[in-house]
C-alpha cells in the first residue's frame, strides 16, 4: 500500500494557521465571496491562507486523479507543463502526488522529468508556493525514496506574473511554445466579470495568441467548478476558440466528481469549529467534494504553409 499524504498536514506544515480567529473569518469571507460571485483578490495573505485551508487539499486530489486517469502522460521521458492561474501551485502538488503514488505502487513509468511553470496574476503566491512545495516534496520523498533520484519534478520558485485578460507577454508565450500540456484549472470562472457566461474580451485575444503558439501534439485542458454560473459557457467558448487553428481536436464537455483524498486533521477540525458558514452545520468544513466540468484540446500536426 502506498503512503497516503494528507494535504491538510502539508498546509499546516507549510503555512500553519497563524491567528486562528482571523483565519476562520477569512475563510467565511472567501466562501461568501465565491457564493456571491464577487471579484476575488489574492493580494492579501489572509485570503491566500484561507484558500489553502478551504480548497487546496480537494483541488490537489481532483487534479492528481485527473492526471492519473490519463496514463499516456506517463509514457514519454519528459513532460513540460504550463499551469495558468496556478495560484499556490495545486497543479505542481498534484504532479508530485501522482508521480510518487504511481512509482511507489510499482508502475514502470518512463516519465523521469516533469517541469511545471506556474502563471498567475498574483506574484504574492510565490511565498506560499515555496512553503507548500518544500512540505509536499518532503512527504513525497517519504512515500517513495526514489523520488528526486530516479525521477524529478522541477517547478521554478517564481511564477510568471500575467493578467490573462490582457495580451500575452513574451515570457508566457515562450513557455507555452515549449509546453506539452497547458492546464487552466479553476481559472476561467474567476475572470472578471465573474458569473457571466462570456469570456472577457481581452481573454479571447490572449487565448487566440496562446493557441497559435502550441506545438503539434500539445494539449490544453480547461477544468472548472461545474456548478458556478456561466462556467460551462466559458469552457465551451475557450475550447471553441482553439478550433480556429486548423488541426485542433476538442473533446466534449465532460463532468467529474472527486472526493478529497485527505481527511480533515484534528487541527483542521479545531480551526473549523470557529468557522460559521451560512449553510448547514455539516458544511462548516473545508471543501471535500469537487464537481468539475472539463474539456481537452489536442493540437494536430502543422499543415503546409501554417
Ligand atoms: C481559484 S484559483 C485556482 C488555483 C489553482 N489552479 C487551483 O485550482 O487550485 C484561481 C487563480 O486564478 C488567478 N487569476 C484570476 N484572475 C486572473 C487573471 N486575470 N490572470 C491570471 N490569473 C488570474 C488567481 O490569482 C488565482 O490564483
Amino acid at each position: 500500500m502506498t503512503l497516503r499524504i494528507n494535504y491538510f498536514d502539508v498546509v499546516q506544515r507549510a503555512v500553519g494557521t497563524g491567528d486562528a480567529k482571523r483565519l476562520a473569518q477569512a475563510i467565511e469571507r472567501l466562501s461568501a465571496t465565491f457564493r456571491a460571485g464577487r471579484p476575488l483578490s489574492y493580494g492579501d495573505v489572509e485570503t491566500r491562507r484561507a484558500y489553502l485551508w478551504h480548497l487546496l487539499p480537494a483541488h490537489v486530489t481532483d487534479v492528481s486523479q485527473l492526471l492519473e486517469d490519463h496514463p499516456a502522460l506517463f509514457e514519454g521521458a519528459a513532460l513540460k507543463v504550463v499551469a495558468l492561474g496556478a495560484g499556490p501551485g495545486s497543479e505542481v502538488l498534484a504532479f508530485l502526488d501522482v508521480l510518487t503514488r504511481r512509482r511507489a505502487r510499482g508502475e514502470p513509468d518512463r516519465l523521469a522529468r516533469v517541469e511545471v511553470q506556474r502563471v498567475d496574476h498574483f506574484g504574492s503566491w510565490d511565498k506560499d508556493f515555496a512553503a507548500l512545495y518544500a512540505a509536499a516534496r518532503e512527504a513525497c520523498a517519504e512515500r517513495d525514496p526514489a523520488f528526486g533520484v530516479d525521477y524529478e519534478l522541477e517547478a521554478p520558485a517564481s511564477g510568471l506574473v500575467a493578467d490573462l485578460t490582457l495580451p500575452l507577454g513574451v515570457k508566457v508565450r515562450d513557455a507555452v511554445r515549449e509546453a506539452d500540456l497547458v492546464l487552466g484549472i479553476n481559472l476561467l470562472s474567476e475572470l472578471p466579470p465573474r458569473g457571466e457566461p462570456e469570456l472577457p474580451e481581452g481573454t479571447v485575444g490572449a487565448l487566440r495568441t496562446l493557441y497559435a503558439q502550441l506545438k503539434p501534439g500539445a494539449q490544453v485542458w480547461w477544468v472548472d467548478r461545474e456548478g458556478a454560473p456561466g462556467v460551462r459557457e466559458r469552457l465551451e467558448a475557450a475550447a471553441d476558440l482553439a478550433l480556429e487553428r486548423p488541426g485542433v481536436v476538442r473533446s466534449e464537455l465532460r463532468t467529474r466528481h472527486t472526493r478529497c483524498g485527505s481527511k480533515p486533521t484534528r487541527k483542521t477540525r479545531t480551526l473549523y469549529n470557529r468557522v460559521k458558514l451560512p449553510t448547514t452545520k455539516d458544511q462548516d468544513q473545508p471543501v471535500l467534494n469537487c464537481r468539475t466540468a472539463w474539456v481537452a484540446l489536442t493540437v494536430g500536426p502543422r499543415l503546409e504553409g501554417e
